[in-house]
């Protein structure tokens, strides 16, 4: 069998939470976004526009109030049994009193592969992050973005076609969260990986995706879709005329249809490129405990 063409489609997706009470919150309306095998997208939008809600919609961590979720071309409940994807939050969620191997072997344990093959592929996986000398170490051992390429390892450790990533560079400084997005760029390629990777950064999104899907808040939806053309990323991306014409084009649909100019052209602001403002995500707190969906850090095996 060969695999689908469409790695994610939502059709017609709302989200409410608590429906019924009176504090019913509308978080996601009306979306409908079809994601190829192969692509990668980001979701950009204000902090509580849905972006988080979205992601969990497609890892069957919720179910939606109304429409419907596919992934892998199978409805999402059963993409998620069958680990269709791998996920990676803000924070890398390690269990600390595992080593750095046995952290990315966890996925491929509760899989049920074997020691040996597990051991090769965790070994595998860390090489690709550049990691391959920290297996022994333990995660406290580690900076925050040695942490995040485990915890990408372990996303990647069973080959899933899907990666879906919550802000996972979110908490790092400048520099390694470039490095980062170019090691991204380059095992999703060399995988054929497709991704949803959720960031509040106008540059990040640019950078990474070939699509940016811009949301909005109150009630979350899906406000435009940007596609962005920059080809392989190189040295020189980052400083391409073509890089801030995307730049630009995002932060023109974030902010939607806003003031005019006695002329009536649109206001758009291209001067500075300011790192999005860190996101008290009301997620957060929770997701440590979701990465690997459905397991309690107290579940897992010392
Ligand atoms: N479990 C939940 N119960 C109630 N409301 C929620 C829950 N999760 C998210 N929300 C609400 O849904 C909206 C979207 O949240 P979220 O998807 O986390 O936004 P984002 O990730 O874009 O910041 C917010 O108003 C948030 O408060
Ligand atoms: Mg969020």
């Amino acid at each position: 069998m060969t695999a689908p063409e469409t790695a994610v489609e939502l059709s017609g997706v709302d989200k409410i939470f608590n429906e019924g009470r009176t504090d019913a919150v509308t978080a996601l309306t009306g979306v409908d976004l079809s994601i190829a095998r192969g692509e990668f997208v980001a979701l950009i939008g204000p902090s509580g526009c849905g972006k988080s809600t979205l992601l969990r919609l497609v890892a069957d961590l919720i179910a939606p109030s109304s429409g419907t979720v596919t992934v892998a071309g199978k409805p999402a409940r059963q993409a998620r049994l069958d680990q269709e994807y791998g996920i990676a939050f803000q924070q890398a969620g390690l269990f600390e009193w595992r080593t750095v191997l046995r952290n990315v072997e966890l996925p491929l344990e509760l899989r049920g592969h074997g020691r040996r093959e597990r051991r090769a592929r965790a070994e595998e996986m860390l090489e690709l992050v550049g990691l391959a000398d920290f297996a022994r170490h333990h995660p406290a051992q580690l900076s925050g973005g040695m942490q995040q390429r485990v915890a990408i390892a372990r996303a990647l450790a069973v080959h899933p076609p899907l990666l879906l990533m919550d802000e996972p560079f979110g908490a790092l400084d400048e520099m390694t969260r470039e490095r980062l997005q170019d090691e991204l760029l380059r095992i999703c390629a060399a995988t054929g990986t497709s991704t949803i990777f959720v960031t509040h950064s106008i540059p990040e999104a640019v950078y990474l995706a070939d699509r940016v899907v811009v949301m909005s808040a109150r009630p979350g939806r899906i406000t435009d879709v940007v596609p962005i053309d920059l080809g392989t990323r190189t040295e020189a991306t980052r400083q391409s005329p073509g890089f801030f014409t995307g730049i630009t084009r995002v932060r023109a649909a974030l902010r939607g249809p806003g003031p005019r100019d006695p002329g009536g052209a649109h206001v758009v602001l291209t001067t500075a490129v300011t790192p999005g403002s860190p996101e008290g995500a009301p997620g957060a707190a929770r997701a440590g405990s979701e990465a690997v969906p459905g397991v309690a850090p107290e579940a897992v095996e010392r």
